[in-house]
């Protein structure tokens, strides 16, 4: 059964962004900063992979996912990846109103809902997990109780401002389980399992 799994890089203090991300600058000012643990990359996501150690672990599963559910700045920020993220998996475009070019190669753009977005993702993973790429996309996915688990990048730096990962949540506490914890060099990668809401 295909899991929902949000991976991200965020600071110390819940930042996921540095302020002012946009096309030219995805992570924002300073923003780069969250990716030390990746090797510098491009167009192609394939070519961040770390060499060896706990990032290659991690960043393998990344690329083992069937599916890649991703918000529309993401996508718009990562040039969408020119159609392939990786392998040639569908790519489903959250958004609230599709532009009417078509998105390229294996991405499509999803405007009915969160719910409908991880249905179609889960029809096409093939039984293998989907990768979540996005904030307000992760924040959509959990309000509605569709994020099964969760791998955070904790990177040793305050970022002080930029975009948060947990906002807009409702009052409801969210109780998470620590399935894995591998240290560095650099990053503490954490893997939580979603339990449940307000329990
Ligand atoms: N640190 C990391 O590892 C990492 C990884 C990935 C991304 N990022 C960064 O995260 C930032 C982007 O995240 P973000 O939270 O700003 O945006 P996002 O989740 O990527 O995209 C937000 C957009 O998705 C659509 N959307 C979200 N929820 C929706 C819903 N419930 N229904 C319909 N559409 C919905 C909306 O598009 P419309 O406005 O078109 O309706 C919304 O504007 C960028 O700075 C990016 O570089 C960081």
């Amino acid at each position: 059964m295909s899991k929902v799994v949000l991976y991200m890089s965020m600071s110390l203090d819940g930042f996921i962004a540095g302020p002012d991300d946009g096309p030219d600058h995805g992570l924002g000012v300073n923003g780069e900063r969250l990716h030390a643990w990746l090797r510098a990359g491009g167009v192609d996501p394939g070519s961040y992979r770390p060499v060896d150690g706990p990032g290659a672990t991690v960043f393998d599963e990344v690329m083992a996912t069937g599916a890649v559910i991703v918000g529309r700045r993401t996508f718009e920020f990562a040039g969408g990846w020119a159609g392939d993220h990786h392998d040639g998996v569908p790519i489903f475009v959250l958004t609230h109103a599709a532009p009417e070019e078509p998105a390229p190669g294996a991405a499509r753009y999803v405007t009915d809902g969160i719910a409908s977005c991880v249905a179609q993702a889960k029809a096409a993973a093939g039984g293998r997990d989907i990768l979540l790429h996005g904030a307000a996309t992760a924040q959509a996915c959990l309000r509605a109780g569709l994020l099964d688990e969760m791998e955070l990048q904790l990177m040793p730096v305050l970022l002080g401002q930029g975009r948060r990962l947990f906002e807009d949540l409702p009052p409801d506490h969210i109780e998470l389980e620590l399935l894995r914890s591998l240290d560095g060099p650099g990053v503490l990668h954490l893997r939580y399992r979603v339990r449940s809401a307000g329990g």
